[in-house]
């Protein structure tokens, strides 16, 4: 841990307030070239593989307010797989495309600016008809870049600081941020933007979960330097800022599924 955090931390609040005394002269040599943004989409043209997801088929829901009710974290994960449509409709729920403004298109969860930094990678442990691995989502095709092949559910489990409901879980997800999309509009504040950004897109997963009577849980803990590497990402212009769980559960008692499985069964 740094010994000095807390102080760099107070700086990073200080860094990032708005005052309104300060505020219109600090704007006022910012310029924000929006027809020359940086790029919103990020593809790996050199992935292993590509799998094109498609407009998932839309399962039966709970009205509105049940799920409310009934959304809580479940880490209790049966070694079963996820279909295919049941992880393309989570990953529809916190980033799908739902309308076109010509320069812009916009999500399911909102973003600000409409800047959209936040990046989509998955460790699959077991999903039908998904060979398991790193992948990507490709968002403006709708695609899963497969980055790195092959069972890497103890890694994925090691770089989420060991909780253990990540070796059970279907997936795990790890979102990013890719700084750049947000700081060129919003410079200092870009640095709040982009986490609540994410958690925009973590409920919409968690909700989506509950929707399909699946096990999820959003995590904050996870060794950084680990998941950047595995993502092979720098850690500062890209970086990890919410990770999450998901797998089938028992579901009878929410109690019961709260807790991680005790056996590797
Ligand atoms: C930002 C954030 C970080 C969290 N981090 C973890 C985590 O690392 N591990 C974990 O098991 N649960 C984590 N949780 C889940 C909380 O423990 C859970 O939401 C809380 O106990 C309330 O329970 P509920 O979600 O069932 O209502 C996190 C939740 C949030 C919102």
């Amino acid at each position: 841990m740094h010994p000095d955090w807390r102080r760099i931390c107070d700086q990073f609040l200080t860094a990032t307030s708005y005052s309104e005394l300060e505020y219109e002269d600090g704007w006022k040599d910012r310029h924000y070239d929006r027809e020359n943004r940086p790029e919103t989409y990020l593809s790996y043209p050199d992935a292993e593989v590509r799998i094109e997801l498609g407009e998932p088929r839309r399962t039966e829901t709970p009205d509105f307010w049940t799920l409310l009710d009934n959304r809580r974290s479940k880490r209790n994960y049966l070694p079963e797989p996820l279909s295919l449509n049941e992880l393309n409709l989570l990953l529809w729920s916190g980033q799908g495309i739902t309308a076109d403004m010509g320069d812009y298109q916009l999500r399911t969860a909102p973003s600000s600016g409409a800047l959209y930094p936040i990046e989509t990678y998955l460790i699959v442990n077991q999903v039908d008809e998904l060979t398991p691995g790193l992948y990507h989502l490709s968002i403006r095709d709708w695609t899963l870049e497969g980055l790195h092949l092959g069972d890497i559910r103890d890694i994925g489990c090691r770089a989420l600081r060991g909780q253990e409901m990540t070796r059970h879980a279907a997936v795990n997800v790890i979102w990013t941020a890719a700084m750049e999309r947000c700081r060129a509009k919003y410079f200092e504040r870009s640095y709040r933007y982009v986490w609540w950004d994410s958690a925009m897109v973590g409920e919409n997963f968690l909700l989506a979960a509950t929707a399909m009577g699946l096990g999820a849980c959003i995590m904050g803990s996870w060794y950084d330097d680990q998941v950047h590497e595995l993502l092979g990402i720098d850690g500062r212009e890209h970086f990890s800022v919410l990770t999450g769980t998901v797998g089938k559960v028992e579901g009878t008692n929410w109690l019961n599924d709260r807790r991680p499985p005790k056996t590797d069964s």
